[in-house]
């Protein structure tokens, strides 16, 4: 029998890179965008058969040889006081990886809800979000625990540095077009990079941060009351924002600058920057011609999701 578990891409909507300073960051999950782990039966113990990673196929002899999959293990192993079921264990993802899309957090999760089901146990959704997190610490570092929160959770979310979780309600279902620059970058890298211009000259930067807290506050009282027209402006200057923190792109602006010349309601980069994809967010009756300018000027996938 295979047992198969799957977890969600995420979109940051408001506020990444001022969530690492304790401001607060709003997140959806992408459910368009899947991750799966499929796991079956096998005769010599635990298996890895192969990654096809948003159509990248990676082969590893042992588990050992990949660091985040060894540490998940570990990790189930502990909490579930058990050894590592005998099955082999392939894993399958659409989300583009290093693009902001929680690609790595997803991976995990649904490695972590399979093996959890192979071994017979259960798992919590606080226990699986402590686990992803600490995996994410080996791709990101110090990562604020925004990917692996929304992902787990599979809801909107609110969320500040360690604090409880706060679920979003979101008043008003609304329509989001998801682009790719198809540029990819390293998160702990523009993370990195901003906080040295946080610290060298913090009368400068520290205010944007603050600036990025205080309209992120801004866009949840929105969200919560369904007033999706005023979410647009706020995106556009969360974009200003990050381009000031210079986690913005040639490529980024383009998308950005093309989807509200289409008539999107605002629209800005998502996740770590400096690559990887952008949001727009729009009616839905513009959302056809926003996606064709996003196309022509270049972006590599383009998606439509809705947000509820
Ligand atoms: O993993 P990404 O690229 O979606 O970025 C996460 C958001 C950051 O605020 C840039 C980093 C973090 O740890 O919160």
């Amino acid at each position: 029998m295979t047992i198969s578990a799957s977890a969600p891409a995420k979109i940051i909507l408001f506020g990444e890179h001022a969530v690492v300073y304790g401001e607060p960051a709003i997140a959806v999950p992408v459910t368009a965008l899947q991750a799966t782990a499929d796991i079956s039966p096998s005769d010599d113990g635990f298996k890895i058969i192969a990654y096809d990673l948003d159509d990248a196929i990676i082969r590893y002899n042992t588990y050992a040889e990949d660091q985040p999959l060894q540490r998940v293990l570990t990790l189930l192993q502990d909490v579930h006081h058990c050894d590592l079921p005998s099955v082999s264990i392939g894993v399958r993802s659409h989300i583009p990886m290093a693009s902001g899309l929680g690609s790595g957090a997803a991976v995990t999760t649904a490695i972590a809800r399979a093996v959890t089901q192979a071994m017979g146990k259960t798992l919590s959704l606080d226990a699986l979000n402590r686990i992803v997190y600490e995996v994410e610490t080996i791709h990101h570092g110090t990562p604020s625990g925004i990917d692996n929160t929304v992902i787990v959770y599979e809801q909107p979310i609110y969320f500040v540095r360690e604090q409880p979780i706060e679920h979003l309600m979101i008043g008003q279902p609304f329509t989001l077009i998801v682009a790719d620059t198809g540029e990819t970058a390293l998160t702990h890298i523009a993370v990195g990079d901003v906080r040295k211009l946080v610290t060298s000259e913090p009368e400068q930067y520290r205010p944007m941060i603050r600036e990025i807290g205080k309209l992120t506050k801004l866009a949840r009282q929105h969200l919560e009351a369904g007033e999706i027209k005023a979410l647009g402006p706020l995106m556009d200057t969360n974009h200003a924002w990050l381009q000031q923190l210079t986690v913005s792109s040639p490529k980024l602006d383009q998308l950005v600058t093309a989807a509200r010349a289409a008539g999107a309601l605002g629209a800005k980069l998502s996740g770590g920057g400096r690559g990887g994809n952008m949001i727009a967010l729009v009616q839905p009756e513009a959302a056809g011609d926003v996606m064709a300018a996003l196309t022509s000027n270049g972006a590599v996938s383009v998606l439509q999701t809705m947000v509820n």
